[in-house]
């Protein structure tokens, strides 16, 4: 551990971010390298007095922010870690690092299935870091849950990162394609979740470099209409389901409507689109008759 004056540390920081950047990469930064913890961030910008002690030294962590400036290399990747509503996850570049406006997924679960000591059965298809089933399992600590995605690798992520959290087993963790891994589980699932790769093919192409060039295409690219996962997703949870089971799919600011239909024309029910906290139909629901 290196000590440092708050006063010194300070005054770098606000370096650092003089040359772009935001002040919550920062903090990502500062806590998984620096080893800083945001709760200690908060105490140093209240009183700037005294010393604190950093796992490197402030030139390593200034080379990792300039990386992550020069290159739009994202931070969560170049320190392995993210924050996604309380949890602390690894990430690589092997999964998609978790976005502020999924945390919402949870939210709707939470607000359907009311009681945290019910025993859900749920699916979630492409889990990538395990974010959403990881935070599912932990809300309802007597449910059963399978995550499924079509890449091992980011798998073996989710597998980790939800080691971390519980000694359990009640969440199992399946390679495949869509609903191939759960061909057993026909009728019998009360909830299923997907926050599918849903970004048409000409609104990848201009994605942003930072996210184009580092976070996987397959977890990003949805077809031509952005829509041909969705479709997969939507057609077949009929089969898997069970009567009034529940399917939440997160979509793209504006396939909300084409959702809506899609979950009409395969007899759902209960149909609605759920705003973000921007006001975009980010989440379309609906039960199955
Ligand atoms: C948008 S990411 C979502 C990751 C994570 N659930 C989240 O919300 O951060 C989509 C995930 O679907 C997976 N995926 C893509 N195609 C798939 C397929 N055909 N079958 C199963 N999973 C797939 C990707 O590997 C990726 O992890």
């Amino acid at each position: 551990m290196l000590c440092i004056s708050v006063e010194e540390f300070l005054f770098w920081k606000k370096k650092q971010l003089s040359k772009g950047g935001d002040q919550q990469s920062f903090a990502v930064l500062l806590d998984c390298i620096g080893g800083i913890s945001t709760s200690d961030q908060n105490l140093i910008s209240i009183n700037s007095e005294g010393n604190l002690y950093l796992k490197k030294d402030l030139d390593f962590l200034g080379s990792i922010w300039d990386k992550h400036l020069l290159e739009s290399h994202p931070i969560q990747y170049l320190c392995g870690i993210t924050f996604w509503r309380d949890l602390k996850l690894k990430v690589t570049e092997k999964v998609l690092i978790p976005r502020p406006e999924t945390e919402l997924i949870v939210d709707i679960v939470l607000n359907i299935f009311e009681k945290k000591s019910q025993k859900l059965f749920f699916a979630e298809l492409g889990t990538g870091s395990g974010a959403i089933s990881i935070a599912l399992t932990l809300s309802y600590p007597f449910s059963d849950g399978i995550a499924t995605d079509i890449d091992q690798d980011a798998l073996e992520i989710a597998i980790k990162n939800y080691s971390n959290y519980s000694k359990q087993s009640n969440l199992k963790f399946f390679c495949g394609n869509w609903w191939r891994p759960l061909e057993s589980f026909k009728g019998k699932l009360d909830l299923v979740i997907s926050n599918p790769p849903y970004i048409p093919k000409d609104t990848y192409e201009k994605l942003p470099i930072g996210i184009k060039n580092f976070e996987p295409k397959v977890a990003l690219l949805g077809g031509e209409d952005g829509l041909k996962h969705i479709r997969v997703i939507v057609q077949k949870a009929p089969l898997f389901l069970k009567k009034k089971g529940w399917l939440i799919l997160e979509n793209h600011f504006d396939q909300g409507e084409k959702v809506k239909q899609l979950l009409i024309e395969n007899k759902f029910t209960s149909i609605e689109i759920v705003k973000d906290l921007s006001g975009i139909g980010r989440f379309t629901i609906g039960r199955y008759k």
